[in-house]
């Protein structure tokens, strides 16, 4: 299967991050958002991203034009989609949402597009079963900075053919990514592990055994992560964190991941980390 143009559904951090990455790899990209003001935001942070990349010698002058020229953006769905031969869809984690706009897709990408899901808990196999064309939907998981992490987490629902997984292997290889393909089971791999560390490293805090800056610190020196848990947590958002802890919880009915009782109050006073001002930490 030959992939040549791309539409992303949702322009927030992770949408314009996977837009980036496949307008930086030479395919034709379509950001697609209901919301104008938002794709108009995107574009500017994946130029300003771009510029790092230019300053830092990653990337041309004439790299970053051409990438820039490659993206378009779409506030119609149908429009947007209408000659894509793969979706990303990167839109709010919410799973009402994301079967509504799976069913949109359905009816409107070409009757051989991949759709494809960056979800980062919600079932593959759940999503697909509200299309005409299980098969071709799959899990594409990108991490945080888009631009940056090496990974992406494939996941195959339990109808996804085998030739679509070997397509979306060998296209991460061409983004520059290294594809891992897994099974979706609630949280997949990458937040089946991380969340229960994240959980914990919240645990501790409440339970007082260490504050927030020797609790990160541990982590950051002592095991070489890049950010301790607890600004990770911040990074990725409180609420997502608390989300997919709920997922892993429910999925697997096992109480070693019941969320933390001080992220569940954190995520209901709104300090939900970076995006908010306030976490862990707190952001100017
Ligand atoms: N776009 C392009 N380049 C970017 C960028 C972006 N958005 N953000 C950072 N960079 C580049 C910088 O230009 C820099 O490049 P060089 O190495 O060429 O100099 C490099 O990334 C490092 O950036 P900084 O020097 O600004 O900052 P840093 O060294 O502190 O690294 C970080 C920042 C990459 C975010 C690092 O702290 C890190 O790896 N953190 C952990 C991130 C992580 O775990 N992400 C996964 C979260 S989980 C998830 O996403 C999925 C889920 O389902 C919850």
């Amino acid at each position: 299967m030959s992939l040549k143009n791309i539409a992303v559904i949702g322009a927030g951090t992770m949408g314009n991050g996977i837009a980036h990455v496949f307008a930086q790899s030479g395919f034709s990209v379509t950001l697609i958002d209901v919301n104008s003001a938002q794709l108009e935001k995107a574009v500017q942070t994946i130029g300003r991203n771009l510029d790092r990349q230019v300053s830092k010698g990653s990337l041309t002058e004439e790299q970053k034009t051409g990438t820039l020229q490659r993206l378009t953006t779409q506030t119609d769905l149908a429009a947007g989609v209408a000659n894509a031969s793969l979706v990303v869809e990167a839109a709010t984690e919410n799973t009402e949402l994301k079967l509504k706009i799976f069913q949109q897709l359905d009816a409107a990408a070409p009757a051989d597009a991949i759709l494809a899901t960056n979800t980062s808990s919600i079932s593959i196999t759940r999503i697909a079963s509200v299309t005409k064309r299980p098969e071709l939907v799959i899990g594409m998981h990108f991490m945080n900075p888009v631009p940056v992490m090496k990974l992406v987490e494939i996941i195959n629902g339990y109808a996804t053919s085998k030739e679509v997984t070997a397509t979306i292997t060998e296209l991460s290889k061409q983004l520059g990514k290294v594809p891992c393909v897994v099974n979706d089971y609630p949280g997949f791999i990458a937040n089946k592990i991380l969340m229960p560390m994240i959980n914990e490293a919240i645990c501790s805090l409440y339970e007082g055994i260490a504050g927030v800056e020797a609790i990160d610190s541990i982590m950051k020196l002592g095991m070489a992560h890049p950010m301790g848990p607890l600004q990770l947590a911040d990074f990725i958002g409180l609420d997502v964190c608390l989300s997919i802890l709920q997922v892993l919880h429910q999925g697997f009915g096992n109480p070693k991941y019941a969320p933390c009782p001080l992220l569940v109050n954190m995520v209901a006073a709104g300090k939900l980390g970076v995006k908010s001002g306030e976490g862990f930490y707190t952001y100017t």
